[in-house]
């Protein structure tokens, strides 16, 4: 026999991972385990235990506690208690408790990959491989973070007492990207990790023992939704952040928007994988691999809608179909796997559900012959074909190994179908053009984007979806922003507000008479003054009671108009961030062409020198955000392969903007200005109390060529046009500066689409103080960032 004939008909023979070290740790502990709250382990108060399975026999491998709202009571105390003393140490010894976790991580590797698997039923070369080595680098790369932080985050403070939900799917990496950038800015925390998998946070605990880490720092209590639900609504936790469902995600936004509670949602995908027809096409089979069958394709972002140029298709899936049937399933703990079991059954019960779904509606599915294990919850590699836009296969999250496939003719076809989903968490590029790759990336709707590479991840790189995938980033800068809060924010008092400060506006106004009283304004839609639908109009008194002039009260239909002109000025969005800065300069120089007129009415509601002060101040500001305009960059980041992750700033969409009642045209300037500047359109509803301003506006917008539809203005009261605007599907971001009560309005109406909410949680801000009221902290909640991974060498 030849070695190529030998070669041929080898068998792979059982290569398995020995568990004997994590079945002594879990001995060790009796195989029951207690929270971990307070630096000890604590016996569950009321609701008992129960048991965490390994997925590829169904074998029992411990009891864990069910925490009960008194379980995560006391460890939101232990973490509150312990929070002052945390954040006082200096960045260098808060850096040499992540590093030491990094190193300890290192250190049990081993056991921690095995337990996992084990738990999880994932193939021990991915935990191995991908899982620990993430973990160990996320807290390297966060002590550094945590060394630097005084130097690069000098006016921002720790958000407090943090509560973390992670999710089965990748128990201790989610782990980690939640406690490392937590830590190293100075937070406690509250981790639950889900109930399908709690075994690696529960070593990960004794990791803290061991590094002495202070009492109270990290606290973990184990259970099931219901005990994540305890964590979200207690009242003494600063921040929520989530990884797991859409639907939970929306049920967290719902239990926090009466709070102050910051919140990060990292949820669902259903991510495109774009094969253009000049692709590298056994490269890509690999990537696909990768991208679907990794984690039994129970990941967040991977590659499950297969778009391939029709002129390669029937190539592709016959590769496709070959590389399947070479997929080893089974049990993971051997070195030799590639695919082990689905986490438990009522998630193998589910992805069944949805493929014979799938199939009902017409798609064709194929599956390799191979032998399932007998016992354990395994569903074999599978491909659907045939599948259109609208199937469920194609528009729902099915988190398992299922690729649902369908094709294109055109560039801008690939693109159009891929952007067709209400998730945008990843996507995947694969084209031998760099052209038309990243002119593809540029615009998928996605927040991350791997150009011939699939499920690539770094702590340096910031991870996290637009869209209905969530919000907030997880790694790089923006990712220890979400942890973090201005100084000043923190402690700002709450409204009634902020005064113009002495010699703000101390240039005199000219002398002049006193502006006629009667002065009638209209709305300002798709660039054109427009009546009001209801045909009403609110009138407008001075603080003594004089009739200023008449403000039309806009209603649900004229914020619908002025969404849908917003939606329609793509040329702003499109425009080069030099053009948009030198139509804000222009606005800025037409503000100042008009300051004594607009100054001198806006004098009978504010009184004459927070009048000027605003206009002085507000024509300053609008060169400031000119000036950002074309200079809030993204970066490019180095990540430990051989790729390069460019991080753009892109603009969010449309965003509805409630403007602050107490300075009228300093507040409206200083929430439209940040969100137009990086490319987003608005509809704005100006103060309540000076609407009037929206005659001075919409001249000014009209003689700075700012195209028609990129500002619309709906006078009327707040807080009905607030609940028109937070529920639309059209409107991505919603900034709300009001009071309390608005803030939490717009939180609740946002939850449909789960648009992105900035509010001043019912503070006072201070307009007049460009310090704080301007700045990187408004761009930043103006955009969202996109890593592209661009890979290079041979
Ligand atoms: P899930 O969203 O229910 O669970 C994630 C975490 O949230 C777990 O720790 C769970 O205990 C906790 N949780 C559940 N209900 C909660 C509540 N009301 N308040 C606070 N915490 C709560 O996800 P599940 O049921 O495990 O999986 C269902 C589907 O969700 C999957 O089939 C998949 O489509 C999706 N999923 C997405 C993930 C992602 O990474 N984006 C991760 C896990 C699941």
């Amino acid at each position: 026999m030849s070695i190529a004939e030998k070669f041929a008909t080898m068998e792979y023979g059982p290569a398995p991972e020995d568990p004997k070290e994590a079945a002594a740790w879990l001995d060790r502990h009796g195989r029951r385990f207690g929270h971990f709250i307070n630096g000890a382990w604590q016996k569950p108060s009321a609701d008992g235990y129960f048991d965490t399975f390994d997925p590829s026999n169904g074998e029992r491998l411990a009891s864990v506690a069910q925490g009960s709202p008194e379980d995560v009571d006391a460890a939101v105390k232990a973490a509150r208690t312990a929070s002052p003393q945390w954040q006082a140490l200096t960045p260098h010894a808060r850096a040499r408790y992540l590093y030491a976790i990094a190193r300890q991580v290192q250190k049990h590797s081993r056991l921690f990959a095995v337990l996992e698997t084990m738990d999880n039923g994932k193939p021990i070369r991915e935990s191995r491989d991908i899982d620990i080595p993430l973990v160990a680098r996320h807290f390297y790369h966060h002590a550094g973070w945590a060394q630097l932080l005084e130097q690069e985050f000098p006016e921002y403070v720790a958000c407090g007492v943090v509560g973390q939900i992670i999710p089965w799917n990748f128990p201790l990496l989610m782990l980690a990207w939640k406690i490392a950038p937590a830590l190293a800015t100075g937070n406690t925390v509250v981790l639950k990790p889900a109930e399908f998998t709690p075994l690696t946070a529960l070593l990960f605990a004794e990791i803290c023992q061991e590094v002495a880490l202070p009492a109270g720092v990290v606290n973990i209590v184990t259970g099931d939704g219901s005990t994540g639900e305890a964590l979200v609504k207690h009242p003494n936790v600063d921040k929520i952040a989530f990884t797991g469902s859409t639907e939970v995600g929306r049920a967290i936004r719902a239990a926090t928007a009466t709070s102050h509670k910051r919140l990060s949602l990292e949820l669902g995908g259903k991510s495109p994988f774009i094969v253009f027809e000049d692709a590298d096409l056994d490269s890509t089979v690999e990537g696909l691999v990768d991208g679907i069958w990794f984690n039994q394709g129970q990941v967040c972002c991977a590659g499950s809608r297969l778009l391939v140029q029709e002129s390669v298709a029937e190539t592709l899936i016959a590769k496709v179909r070959e590389r399947m049937s070479s997929l080893r399933i089974g049990p993971p703990l051997d070195k030799a796997i590639d695919i082990g079991p689905i986490v438990a059954r009522i998630q193998l019960d589910r992805i069944r559900r949805l493929v014979d779904q799938g199939v009902a509606e017409g798609a064709t599915c194929w599956q390799p012959q191979v032998a399932l294990p007998s016992s354990g919850f395994y569903y074999p590699p599978t491909l659907l074909s045939n599948v259109h836009p609208t199937s469920i296969v194609a528009q729902q999250e099915i988190f398992g190994p299922v690729l649902a496939t369908m094709t294109f003719r055109t560039p801008r076809e690939a693109v159009e179908l891929a952007n067709n989903t209400v998730y945008g968490l990843a996507a995947c590029v694969w084209s031998e053009s760099i052209n038309v790759a990243l002119h593809a990336a540029a615009q998928l709707k996605a927040g991350v984007v791997w150009v011939n590479c699939t499920n690539l991840f770094d702590a340096s790189c910031g991870f996290g979806g637009y869209r209905e995938s969530g919000y907030g980033r997880e790694g790089g800068r923006e990712g220890l922003i979400e942890y973090l809060e201005p100084k000043w924010f923190k402690s700002a008092p709450g409204l009634p507000t902020a005064k113009a400060p002495e010699g703000a506006g101390s240039e005199k106004l000219a002398e002049s008479s006193v502006p006629a009283i009667d002065r009638t304004v209209k709305l300002y839609i798709g660039g054109k003054q427009a009546r009001p639908d209801s045909g009403y109009s609110m009138e407008v008194r001075g603080p003594d009671g004089r009739l200023l002039g008449e403000a039309p009260l806009g209603n649900r239909k004229d914020i619908r108009n002025a969404v849908e002109a917003a939606r329609k000025a793509e040329s702003w969005a499109k425009s080069t961030a030099h053009n948009r800065a030198q139509v804000l300069y222009y606005s800025a120089e037409n503000l100042a062409q008009r300051r004594d007129e607009i100054a001198r009415r806006l004098a009978a509601v504010v009184g004459e020198k927070q009048a000027a002060a605003e206009v002085d101040l507000g024509i300053e500001r609008i060169f400031s955000y000119a000036a950002w305009a074309d200079k809030f960059d993204g970066a490019v980041h180095n990540p430990p392969f051989r790729n390069i992750a460019i991080a753009m700033h892109e603009a969010i969409g449309t965003v509805g903007i409630i403007c602050p009642a107490e300075a009228p045209l300093l507040g409206f300037v200083s929430l439209v200005m940040p969100v137009l500047a990086v490319g987003n359109t608005v509809i704005a509803v100006p103060s309540e109390k000076y609407p009037l301003i929206t005659g001075n506006l919409y001249q000014l917008f009209d003689t700075s060529d700012l195209p028609g539809g990129a500002v619309n203005i709906v006078t009327g009261y707040a807080s009905q046009l607030l609940k028109t605007l937070g529920e639309h599907d059209d409107v991505d971001a919603i900034w709300c500066f009001g009071d309390e009560s608005q803030a939490a309005a717009a939180k609740s109406a946002s939850i449909g689409n789960l648009k992105q909410v900035f509010t001043n949680e019912g503070r006072a801000i201070d307009w007049f103080n460009p310090k704080l009221a301007e700045g990187r902290w408004f761009l930043e909640h103006a955009t969202q960032v996109k890593n592209i991974w661009v890979p290079y060498g041979e």
